[in-house]
């Protein structure tokens, strides 16, 4: 017996038939759409790797059953860029060497974007730092992530202040 299930992933709607009730949204989108961006660390909610949006929040997949999201709205880390146009998040990231490894680099980057959303980010560091407390990095990249997060939260309310102006 299969479940349906109707997603828009990255702007696409998708119809899915689950096989299996207890899959994650993680291994969903890493097993079964090739998704891989979104990276499994502990698969118990604990390292903030496997961060996505959902409806607009920030969510860990791997605490997220697929088949109670019926109909949601969901945001990947593949999903971002427009094109080859990277996203700011992502362009603050690398300019202020947000990363070493990058495995942890896909949930920060969604966990930022969703904060900046939020209009939680502000221009405190430590605030960001408490916001992003979620997110680990096992290579201890904290300065440039924190960096990244508020020079990109700067831009972005920049640009959309001068869009509505
Ligand atoms: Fe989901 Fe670590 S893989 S929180
Ligand atoms: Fe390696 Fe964060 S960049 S875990």
């Amino acid at each position: 017996m299969t479940l349906p299930l109707t997603l828009t992933i990255n702007g696409h709607r998708r119809a899915l038939e689950l096989d299996d009730p207890r899959v994650t949204l993680l291994d969903l989108l890493r097993e079964r759409l090739h998704l891989t961006g979104t990276k499994k660390g502990c698969d118990r909610g604990q390292c903030g790797a496997c961060t996505v949006l959902v409806d607009g929040r920030r969510i860990n997949s791997c605490l997220t059953l697929a088949a109670s999201l019926d109909g949601a709205n969901i945001e990947t880390i593949e999903g971002v860029a427009e094109g080859p146009e990277l996203h700011p998040v992502q362009a603050a990231f690398i300019e202020h060497d947000g990363f070493q490894c990058g495995y942890c680099t896909p949930g920060q980057i969604m966990s930022a974007i969703g904060l900046i959303r939020e209009g939680q980010a502000g221009t405190d560091p430590e605030r960001v730092r408490e916001n992003m407390s979620g997110n680990l990095c096992r290579c201890g990249a904290y300065i440039g992530i924190t960096e990244a997060v508020l020079d990109a939260s700067a831009r972005i309310g920049h640009s959309e202040s001068e869009a509505s102006s």
